[in-house]
């Protein structure tokens, strides 16, 4: 077998958050209260919290420094000129417009372009970019080429767009009807696998042949950059700053959550170069989310953002961070554990239906891998699977699942070591061992929308 290479953390450790540890028995009682739902428990009785990589990044000594020069002038703050001029260099667009997270920038981006009936295509649209398409009565499409669906697929570039299917679909809908394209960088639907700049390429010629504005959903941006480095002919010599660069010259503009790949805690932006729609856009900012020059956020997160830009372009921490879910996705390889592959930049997803095989998709083993992973080891998981996605059949109720039932452990960005991976892998693997024992679950009660964060459910 392959050596495991195990990464060294290219930092030291300077304040420290003491983990919660608790007893089987406690974790089974929380359990019974939250009615089986992860989210439903409280994060000071998780040991290892693997429920998201937004949000959760540990933040430098440089961006702590940072946060003390934060200007909360109301207008023209430094703080925000510094994160326009570091948005402007890394992404190349003459417009940043600052939000508080993710999803308002793509809110706001909707409500300036997205009319009802219109048709917004993406490789797989992540949950907040289709809502927000679909709340303005437009339709939301997945367009990756099929390899993203192919858990056993080597290919490098899961997070490719299916081109030609993207040049039939804007002819049979007509290019009047889509008012842009996105691309999710990386894919973190499907798998959190890369785009290539190839395909980068051919969906931007594809955007301009029909007119019709490109803009990224460039969350993980760096971790996509590293990828094409690593894995794209002709970018090995290239830095992550050039690549990334070049991938913005091919668009429009782009959303980003600066919760992921700025390394911040809070905080998002639209940046792009139309200016009439940028003035669109900023008045629709002042009405929910503030005046343009700090969108929501105080100076202080501004200034945490523009550093963060800077430092997640460090090579040496790419090489970590991209090592680290693969040391993870490594060390559960070895042990037998299915999970999708190759692993990509911010996660391992494991494949629930083959871990739990005796579990049918309706009792939901994704869910009841999330369930079984805190009873036995304190470590919470996300199901993107049967509870999350599944859809409804109008006239009978009958559930229809997604074809892939996930569970992602996403690993917050420097917040995790080498031996914290090794509890998670030892966890799944004993886990595997003792699958047969692992019970599907039905659910009790249920909210209309996005029932994931407040399901009740109880064992069978
Ligand atoms: N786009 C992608 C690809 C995302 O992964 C997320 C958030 C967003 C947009 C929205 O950003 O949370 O700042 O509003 N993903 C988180 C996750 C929640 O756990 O994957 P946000």
């Amino acid at each position: 077998m392959a050596e495991i290479k195990e990464p060294m953390e290219p930092y030291r450790i300077k304040v420290i958050e003491p983990i919660p540890s608790t007893t089987r028995k406690e974790r089974d009682a929380l359990l019974r209260q939250a009615g089986f739902n992860v989210f439903q428990i409280a994060a000071d009785k998780i040991t290892i919290d693997l429920l998201t990589d937004s949000g959760t990044s540990a933040m430098s000594d440089n961006q702590w420094a940072g946060m003390m020069m934060g200007d909360e002038s109301y207008a023209g703050a430094r703080n925000f000129f510094h994160l326009e001029d570091t948005v402007k260099d890394i992404f190349g667009f003459s417009h940043v417009i600052p939000t508080h997270q993710g999803r308002a920038a793509e809110r706001i981006l909707f409500e300036g372009m997205v009319k009802k009936g219109d048709h917004v295509p993406s490789n797989i649209h992540f949950d907040t970019t289709r809502a927000n398409v679909e709340v303005l009565g437009a339709n939301a499409v997945d367009l990756a080429a099929p390899a993203a669906y192919d858990p056993d697929s080597p290919h490098p570039f899961k997070g490719d767009m299916d081109v030609d299917r993207l040049k039939k679909f804007i002819e049979s809908k007509g290019a009047k009807k889509v008012p842009l394209v996105m691309l999710t960088i990386t894919n973190n639907s499907g798998g959190g696998q890369p785009v290539s700049l190839k395909n980068i390429k051919e969906v931007s010629r594809i955007c301009r042949q029909y007119e019709v504005p490109f803009f990224f959903d460039a969350c993980r941006f760096a971790e996509n950059a590293f990828f094409i480095k690593k894995r794209e002919k002709g970018y090995a010599e290239k830095s992550v700053l050039e690549i990334a660069q070049e991938m913005f010259s091919y668009a429009d503009g782009a959303t980003m959550s600066a919760k992921k790949d700025a390394l911040a805690n809070i905080g998002g932006f639209v940046t792009l170069d139309d200016d009439a729609l940028s003035d669109k856009l900023k008045n629709l900012l002042i009405i929910s989310e503030g005046f343009p020059t700090y969108g929501g956020l105080a100076g202080r997160d501004l200034e945490a953002v523009a550093r963060g830009l800077r430092e997640v372009l460090d090579e040496d921490y790419l090489e970590h961070r991209t090592g680290q879910v693969a040391f993870l996705g490594d060390l559960l390889a070895a042990g037998g554990v299915p999970f999708f592959k190759p692993t990509g930049g911010h996660a391992v997803y494991v494949l629930a239906d083959r871990f739990l095989p005796h579990i049918l998709r309706h009792k939901y083993p994704g869910w009841a891998l999330t369930v079984a992973l805190y009873r036995e080891a304190g470590i919470r998981a996300v199901e993107i699977g049967g509870v999350m996605f599944a859809k409804k059949e109008r006239k009978s109720g009958k559930e229809i699942y997604p074809e892939l039932e996930l569970v992602r452990l996403a690993i917050p960005r420097r917040v995790y070591t080498a031996s914290h991976l090794r509890y998670v892998a030892d966890a799944l693997i004993e886990l595997h061992a003792n699958r047969d024992k692992v019970r599907g679950l039905r659910i009790v009660r249920e909210p209309l929308f996005l029932r994931h964060f407040t399901a009740r459910l109880e064992e069978i």
